[in-house]
């Protein structure tokens, strides 16, 4: 892409060259991103393209112009909704890519103030880079009267109606002046996202691709009501225009008073004084940003005292007070090599991505899951394209889409093969299925996947029994099944190159230690469809012994609370199969723990009750409260809400949970009150 080529040493006329072709590509990218809020390249790469023109304007002064893309804040001001013209333009951030980049924008700061005279530190505001799109409301004496998109910094769009429902920006503030602009972000909740693309898988329509473009989208509908019903959210973090507020002496207090006005403003914010303690919020935030429920792409760094912002100014695009910290892109473009399909031990056949390998999300990615056919043909992914591969934390990499403007005409659709690449049956995709299988029981990618989830975490979690010496165990005839782990001959295998003294013991003590798992997990192990670990946890609880889940009936399994119809059947189903006969019988010769603990059922005292939990009890672990909660009854999600009916803190809870279990009118307690709850199924009553 045009970001990457070198320098060298070029003549005149092939930088004007690439300086004409690459301030296309931005133009082009801008009114992909900002008009039609489609982007075909990820963030990083837009970056990338950028700082190329940024380097080549400032090496070759006499090409730069007044028009260049770099000179300008987004993209054009569409003309699907009223112009509003900016009282206070709207700007950009500059980036910084690494702490290097971080330190030299402090260092220009410290110089811009002249600080070598100055005792003070230059104190700094650190808050997150939210991942959405740029919005300013303007409130006169407390009313709502405007908002409106960033557009090109000078003028965006009139977007009030769709802003006034989104609910959780007050349309009156609380004790406010005659004017005051806020300034934020509209995101998407993650949690949001996710349940509407449940919707459009069901629905048959391609995924939406991230959480930005989603808001980006829901924002700048005609139906105001379509955007109200997208839940989007807002985080407050900058002023505009302010008429007879009170006196702010840095970024920080402003903040507060507009927490304190009643707008929503990013408790994960910190006043600082070094760049090293700078460095501690952003690395913090790097490690954990798939905790929130929104997405962000770094940080932002403001110098705190506003007269110090003022001294510092603006350059035409970005104010010199403020930096962009950017953290290491979950999204990049690569090219796709091929398509192949995988089949799982369920036989599943899954189509993934054989990729050029891209670093992206802190790490190589070579392959990535394609989900289904259904994917493939909406997405419409064909080997050679272009596509953006997304790595966010510890999700599986996953192909978002191609980028048509790289694909070449003529290229050909992808079909799906009709055989099994491993055992060459035709493939299935029965009634109402989503997905396609391979239904030939000793198809020998299936017992490879049935042993390794065996041997995997979730199951017995034989350590060294990975997936190559799975692969190698089952060429060589030494195991058909998991029950035959447990009856290889060791002698054989120690004929095999590679396999010291060592290696086997290890693998003996592995194969010991997975012989008293808990039933549960050997449960689990056996790879029954639909049943998991808390399906698996029920059965063992409430039967106590193999056996007796293989005697019960369908029905009588239904019964018990975790399992339900779907789950019996399938458990009822399998027991009945001369396999899981052998199976179970291999176990028991091999001497595997068939017993699971009889759980005594605890009173139901928490029933429709909903309780989040934040910090660190002393009496319960994470999983043992959970496990508390729902053994009661209740429901443990993972955040704050409407619903919630407590908030039970321990030592250091979330600062967000907190401020919005507040916000909300959420009771918030303490373990001992939790304690009585769990028991009494009572709230402590309050002397409010
Ligand atoms: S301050 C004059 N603070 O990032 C300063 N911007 O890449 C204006 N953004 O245009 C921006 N989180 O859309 C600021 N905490 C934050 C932000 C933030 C996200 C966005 C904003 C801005 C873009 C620059």
């Amino acid at each position: 892409m045009a970001g990457s080529k070198s320098s060298g040493s070029p003549s005149d006329s092939s930088v004007a060259a690439e300086i004409d072709e690459l301030r296309s590509s931005i133009n082009y990218h801008n009114e992909r991103y900002h008009t039609m809020d489609a982007p075909e390249i990820p963030d990083v790469e837009y970056d990338m393209i950028v700082r190329r023109l940024q380097e080549l304007e400032a090496a070759h002064p006499g090409l730069a112009t007044a028009d260049s893309p770099t000179q300008a804040v987004g993209g054009a001001v569409s003309t699907a909704f009223a112009p509003v013209t900016h009282t206070v333009p709207m700007m950009s951030l500059d980036n910084a890519f690494n702490r290097e980049e971080l330190e030299a924008w402090a260092t220009r700061v410290a110089n811009g103030l002249d600080l070598a005279s100055e005792a003070a530190p230059v104190g700094y505001v650190c808050e997150l880079k939210i991942d959405g799109v740029a919005c300013s409301i303007r409130y006169e004496n407390g009313e709502m009267v405007q908002a409106a998109t960033r557009g090109n910094g000078r003028v965006g769009e009139d977007i009030t109606a769709n802003v006034a429902g989104i609910s959780v920006i007050p349309n009156k503030l609380k004790n406010a002046p005659a004017v005051v602009e806020v300034r934020g972000e509209v995101y998407m909740p993650v949690g949001v996202f996710d349940a509407l693309n449940v919707e459009m898988e069901a629905a048959g329509l391609p995924r939406y691709v991230n959480p930005r473009n989603t808001a980006a989208g829901s924002l700048r509908q005609k139906d105001p009501s379509v955007t109200a019903g997208r839940n989007l959210h807002f985080w407050s973090y900058q002023l505009g225009l302010v008429e007879g507020g009170p006196t702010l002496g840095g970024h920080g207090d402003a903040l507060d008073w507009l927490a304190e006005l009643g707008l929503p403003v990013n408790p994960e914010r910190r006043r600082v004084s070094t760049i090293d303690q700078v460095v501690a919020f952003t690395d913090n935030w790097l490690e954990h940003r798939h905790d929130l429920d929104y997405e962000i792409d770094g940080a932002v760094v403001k110098v705190d005292t506003l007269s110090r912002q003022r001294a510092l100014g603006s350059t035409a695009k970005a104010p010199r007070w403020a930096i962009a910290y950017k953290f290491p892109p979950e999204e990049r473009t690569t090219t796709l090599k091929e398509i192949q399909v995988s089949i799982g031990r369920t036989g599943k056949a899954t189509p993934f991505a054989v990729l050029e390998p891209v670093f992206v999300g802190g790490s190589t990615v070579q392959m990535a899951t394609l989900h289904n056919d259904d994917q493939v043909q909406l997405k419409d992914v064909r080997p050679g394209d272009t596509v953006i591969v997304r790595k966010a934390g510890d999700v599986i990499p996953e192909v978002l889409g191609p980028v048509l403007s790289e694909r070449p005409k003529g290229r050909r659709k992808w079909k799906f093969p009709s055989n099994c690449p491993a055992c060459n049956t035709q493939l299935i995709r029965p009634e109402g299925e989503a997905h396609i299988f391979c239904v030939n029981p000793v198809c020998p990618a299936q017992r490879q996947g049935r042993i390794e989830h065996f041997t995997s975490r979730g199951g017995l979690d034989i350590e060294g029994m990975g997936e190559s010496r799975v692969a190698l165990f089952i060429e060589h005839g030494f195991i058909n099944d998991p029950g035959d782990l447990y009856f290889i001959d060791w002698a054989e295998v120690a004929a095999l190159e590679g396999f010291g003294q060592t290696s086997i013991d290890n693998l003996n003590a592995a194969l010991a230690a997975s012989k008293t798992r808990p039933l549960a997990n050997l449960l689990v192990g056996l790879g029954v469809r639909h049943l998991g670990p808390s399906g698996a946890e029920a059965l063992a609880g409430h039967f106590g012994h193999i056996d007796a889940i293989i005697d019960a009936d369908a029905e009588s399994m239904a019964e018990i609370d975790g399992v339900g119809p779907t789950i019996a059947q399938s458990v009822a189903a399998y027991f009945a199969t001369p396999e899981a006969e052998q199976l179970v019988d291999k176990f028991r010769r091999a001497g595997l723990n068939l017993e699971g603990p009889v759980r005594s059922e605890a009173p139901q005292t928490l029933d429709g009750m909903s309780l989040v939990v934040s910090g660190t009890l002393d009496g319960f672990s994470r999983d043992g409260a959970a496990e508390a909660i729902k053994s009661r009854g209740g429901k443990n999600p993972g955040s704050v809400s409407k619903k919630t009916t407590a908030l039970v803190v321990g030592a250091e809870p979330g600062a967000s949970k907190l401020s919005k279990a507040e916000d909300l009118g959420v009771p918030v307690i303490d373990e001992a009150a939790f304690q009585v709850l769990l028991e009494t199924g009572q709230l402590p009553t309050t002397n409010e």
